[in-house]
């Protein structure tokens, strides 16, 4: 009787902390920090392995998990995969401390490489080249307040035919929200998306030297709904590059430069067939640019770009603010052009860096249903205003200085 009593008594006692712990593992969101999984965090060793490890455990847990990378901490890592499709239905990622990537020569050797490979094409297929890809992750969720990433870029930079990593690759991600993130000195471009799905990207601080080699700030390949606001990039290529299979692509709050202005293209490299269509940038500024709003297509390529906006756009001194390049790369004389249409530049003011501040080099066969609109551009040049130049260029000028003659 007494061993009853002094069950049941236990049994009161515990069941109802039984009950609410099952109820916090059925709610809880669990935090998994990579400090548990063995990182060091002191910018010497290679965390690269405890990364992976939380990352299994957070891909493979329920509800939704948050990684956390510490504060105070400086995490080398090497070249890692965060791959999917997890079982959580929505992942968070606080990098609150730094990440840094090793030097070249280090990267070489993770790689099992003795130099560089010397050609930039291929960094399409490579997938080694990259410091962090995320692939397969739906409904990812990545705030960098209070951290960083630096790619190291200078060890890099001098071999500009060098084939480069990329710093962040997200593949094959949907629903991904990318807020607050400080990245800097990508050895090529600093982040990648490629068959991306719903995205958005909010107050991303991108640095690097204006005159570091092809490091773009944001590549857009292939992707659909994405929308990138409020961020500043100062950096040596595109700040926003918008490439093949792209649409419904909007940028806004933009501040670009140094850097090459915000592009669509290139497309139709190597005889590609490429589309981009509903692009829309509105409230950017470029300051001490090589451009502003530019499309750039190669020759010999087909396919489209079109209903693509422009708008409120401030230029400070940059060298082409408004430029449609359809000879982009162009070494070879090559027939055949991606049909461009439908492109609205309005609400464009400020300064050009060079007499031609509106250039639309179109290929023979012509750009159609382009709109110029609201522009207020004047030279920076003594003695010198601002001009425009056109190339087979179909559309209407209203209210523009230079003065634009576009064929009807
Ligand atoms: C877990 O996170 C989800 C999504 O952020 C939220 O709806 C839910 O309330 C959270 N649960 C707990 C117990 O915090
Ligand atoms: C993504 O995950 C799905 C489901 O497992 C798989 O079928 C698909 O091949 C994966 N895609 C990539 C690009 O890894
Ligand atoms: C923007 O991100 C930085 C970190 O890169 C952060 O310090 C800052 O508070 C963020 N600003 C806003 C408005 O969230
Ligand atoms: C970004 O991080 C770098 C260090 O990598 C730091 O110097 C810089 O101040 C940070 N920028 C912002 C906006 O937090
Ligand atoms: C993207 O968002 C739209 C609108 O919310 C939704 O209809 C679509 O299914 C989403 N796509 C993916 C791949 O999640
Ligand atoms: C882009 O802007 C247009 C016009 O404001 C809006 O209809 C569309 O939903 C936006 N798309 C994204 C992905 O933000
Ligand atoms: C334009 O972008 C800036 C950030 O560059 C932002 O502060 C401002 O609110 C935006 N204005 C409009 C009208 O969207
Ligand atoms: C453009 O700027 C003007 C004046 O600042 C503002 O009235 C208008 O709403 C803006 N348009 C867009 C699309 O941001
Ligand atoms: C247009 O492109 C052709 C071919 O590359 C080039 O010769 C010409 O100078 C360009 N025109 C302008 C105004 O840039
Ligand atoms: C190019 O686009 C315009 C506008 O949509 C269209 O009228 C024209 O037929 C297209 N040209 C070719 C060669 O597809």
């Amino acid at each position: 009787m007494q061993t009853l009593i002094t069950f049941l008594l236990i049994l009161g006692f515990v069941s109802p902390c039984l009950c609410v712990r099952w109820n916090n593992a059925r709610t809880q969101n669990k935090t998994y920090n990579v400090k548990d999984y063995g990182a060091y965090g002191d910018g010497k060793y290679d965390d690269s392995g405890a990364f992976l490890r939380a990352w299994k455990d957070i891909c493979g847990s329920q509800d939704t998990p948050t990684l956390v990378i510490p504060p105070n901490g400086v995490f080398l890592i090497k070249s890692i995969t965060l791959s999917g499709p997890c079982i959580a239905t929505s992942i968070n990622i606080q990098l609150q401390g730094s990440i840094v990537a090793p030097v070249k020569n280090e990267w070489l050797k993770v790689l099992g490489m003795l130099d560089p490979i010397q050609d930039p094409e291929q960094d399409l297929t490579d997938q080694r080249f990259n410091l962090i890809v995320i692939s397969n992750v739906s409904r990812l969720s990545l705030d960098g307040t209070g951290g960083s990433i630096d790619g190291f870029g200078s060890s890099w930079w001098d071999c500009r035919n060098c084939e480069r990593p990329t710093i962040l690759r997200f593949r094959f991600c949907n629903d991904l929200t990318v807020s607050n993130l400080n990245i800097s000195n990508s050895p090529k471009a600093h982040i990648r998306m490629n068959s991306c799905e719903n995205a958005t990207f909010s107050n991303i601080s991108i640095h690097s030297p204006g005159d570091s080699p092809n490091t773009d700030g944001i590549d857009i390949l292939a992707s659909k709904n994405i929308l990138i606001q409020d961020s500043t990039m100062h950096c040596g290529d595109d700040c926003i590059a918008i490439s093949g299979g792209s649409s419904h692509i909007n940028a806004t709050g933009i501040a670009c430069g140094p850097g090459h202005g915000i592009s669509i293209g290139s497309l139709g490299r190597n005889k590609a067939y490429d589309t981009v269509e509903e692009v829309y940038v509105k409230n950017c500024t470029f300051t001490n640019t090589e451009n502003g709003a530019r499309i750039k297509t190669v020759p010999g390529g087909s396919g489209y770009a079109r209903n693509i906006i422009f708008e409120n756009i401030t230029v400070i001194q940059a060298q082409n603010p408004i430029i449609i390049d359809q000879y982009y790369e162009s070494r070879i004389p090559m027939s055949g052009a991606l049909n461009v249409s439908d492109v609205i530049f309005r609400g464009f003011s400020g300064t050009s860096a060079k007499k031609n501040a509106i250039n639309l080099n179109c290929s023979s066969s012509g750009c159609f249903d382009i709109v110029l609109d609201h522009i207020h551009i004047v030279s920076s040049l003594p003695g010198k205003p601002a001009s425009c130049s056109c190339n087979n260029a179909h559309g209407t000028a209203t209210d523009t200085v230079p003065k634009c003659y576009l064929l009807s």
